[in-house]
């Protein structure tokens, strides 16, 4: 590892935190924990990864296949397994080991009663109640889940009020993770920052985290107050999500005028104050994060009474569901009809080199189409097995869906392409080719925006992409 041997170098020149290695629990091993506790035993520590689902424990230890798809992690995981790194449903046991513990479990939406919209901190509070119980010594809490502004509080009281006479003393530290899914590995490796937030005074906590982190330059390391840190983390997804929002918005009025998103999202792009990144306009955000923090910041700002702030969340949010059901309409227009007609969608997953479909527009979009009367064939390199999942047989309109193996034999026969992820196989479909099996008219319905409008109609084929209007041969 030529940048860490660097980092060393530069850390040892400046000053810096030089690597201790730490015994680490990571609590959780969803894509956040595994992606966690992976990399952490990369930098050189000695992790235990819980979990309390057995098999997925199994998984972790004896796969591949893991549990989940994420490109570069299994090479990670197999790389130190069974000696830095290991996978445990005991959690007590991993607890009492342990200098640092994360917290990586699930915060969901809550769906109902009082504090709907808000995240549901059940198993955060059980595990503190766990560290709680079985800590040793001084021990540092590290929220790594998405969590509600002052859960540090939160945590540090269900630790003060559940210990039975361990004498642990606890340091609670929020160290929000930024790593997208399909490039988690690499996010966790090379971070735009690494941010640290501790409670006034806690240098223990500081100096502990510094040690852990010593890999990354000095640099990249941000430290604040706690509050501050759990904060920062629902305003990065925030600030991402109403980016995309925002090109969706102007997308709209390209469609309504001659103007093509594309080269208005270039040249906006070009500004460097705004810079040329998550400007792809389409069918908008899905994913386990964007929906559940913007709900999170709209109900955190009822909670304080900012009425506008937490509007201008809400239009946000309520803007990027439409589009979904604008882009069915599109196709239904277009086809004078969904009723009868074959649609071939491509993608799944809710972003590509992912397998997961949390919040995937293509949920919605095949719902949509077969509630209206269409036949919908699905292809995606990787989450086809999820689709019946969401479609069982036997409940309507599941006989209207089946899930194909490849772009071309979906599209053979088909009215319409439906793009809903923008995965590699499918950017470089021969439109010809795909003109000669579908049925005639064909029609491509771009949502992401990946082909080009001309080589789609000179293979005559009909276009429609978001927010650059409909292309005819
Ligand atoms: C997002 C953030 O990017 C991470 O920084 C954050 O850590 C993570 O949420 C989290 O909170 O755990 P992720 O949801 O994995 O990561 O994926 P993104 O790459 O952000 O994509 C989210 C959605 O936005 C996808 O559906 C993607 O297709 C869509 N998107 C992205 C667009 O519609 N247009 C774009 O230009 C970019």
């Amino acid at each position: 590892m030529l940048y860490d041997a660097l980092t060393k170098i530069i850390n040892g020149m400046t000053g810096g935190p030089t690597m201790t290695p730490k015994q680490v629990c990571v609590v959780g091993t969803g894509y956040v924990g595994s992606v966690t506790g992976a990399v952490l035993a990369e930098l050189g520590h000695r992790v235990i990864c819980v979990d309390s689902n057995p098999e997925k424990v199994r998984q972790f230890t004896n796969g591949p296949p893991f549990p989940l798809l994420e490109p570069g992690l299994d090479e990670l995981i197999v790389r130190h397994r069974g000696r830095t790194l290991t996978f445990t449903a005991d959690l007590a046991t991993a607890i009492a080991a342990s200098e640092v513990i994360f917290v990586c479990v699930s915060t969901p939406t809550k769906l109902a009663g009082l504090a709907r919209g808000s995240f549901d901190m059940t198993y955060v509070d059980l595990v503190a109640r766990e560290i709680a119980k079985h800590a040793r010594g001084h021990v540092v809490v590290v929220e790594k889940s998405t969590v509600p502004l002052r859960t540090a509080e939160r945590i540090t009281e269900i630790l003060e009020s559940n210990m039975n006479g361990s004498g642990a003393t606890f340091h609670v530290v929020s160290n929000p993770e930024f790593l997208a899914e399909g490039t988690a590995v690499r996010d966790a490796l090379e971070p735009d920052r690494v941010l640290i937030g501790t409670k006034p005074g806690d240098d223990f906590a500081r100096r502990v985290m510094d040690e852990l982190y010593a890999y990354y330059p000095r640099e990249v390391t941000l430290h604040t107050n706690v509050w501050s840190s759990e904060l920062a983390k629902l305003a990065n997804n925030a600030f991402l999500s109403t980016k995309i929002t925002q090109i969706n918005a102007i997308a709209s009025l390209c469609d309504a005028s001659s103007a093509d998103v594309t080269e208005v999202g270039r040249a906006v792009g070009m500004d460097k104050r705004i810079g040329n990144k998550f400007l792809g306009a389409g069918i908008g955000w899905g994913g386990s994060c964007f929906g559940k923090d913007v709900r999170a910041l709209i109900y955190l700002l009822r909670n304080h009474h900012l009425e506008a702030e937490a509007h201008f969340y809400e239009a946000a949010h309520d803007l990027n569901y439409a589009l979904r059901e604008r882009f069915v309409m599109k196709m239904h227009q277009s086809l004078y009809s969904l009723r009868g007609k074959t649609v071939a969608v491509l993608g799944f997953a809710f972003k590509p080199d992912t397998d997961d479909v949390r919040d995937s527009p293509a949920i919605d979009i095949i719902r949509m189409l077969a509630e209206e009367g269409a036949s919908v064939r699905v292809v995606d390199p990787a989450a086809g097995h999820k689709v019946k999942e969401f479609f069982p047989d036997g409940n309507a309109p599941a006989e209207r869906i089946v899930v194909v193996k490849d772009a071309l034999s979906a599209l053979t026969g088909a009215d319409a392409l439906c793009l809903c992820t923008e995965w590699k196989e499918f950017r470089h479909l021969d439109m010809r080719e795909v003109a000669k099996r579908m049925n005639k008219p064909g029609w491509v319905f771009d949502g992401r925006n990946i082909y080009d409008p001309q080589a789609v109609v000179a293979a005559n084929l009909c276009h429609y992409g978001v927010g650059r209007g409909v292309r005819r041969p």
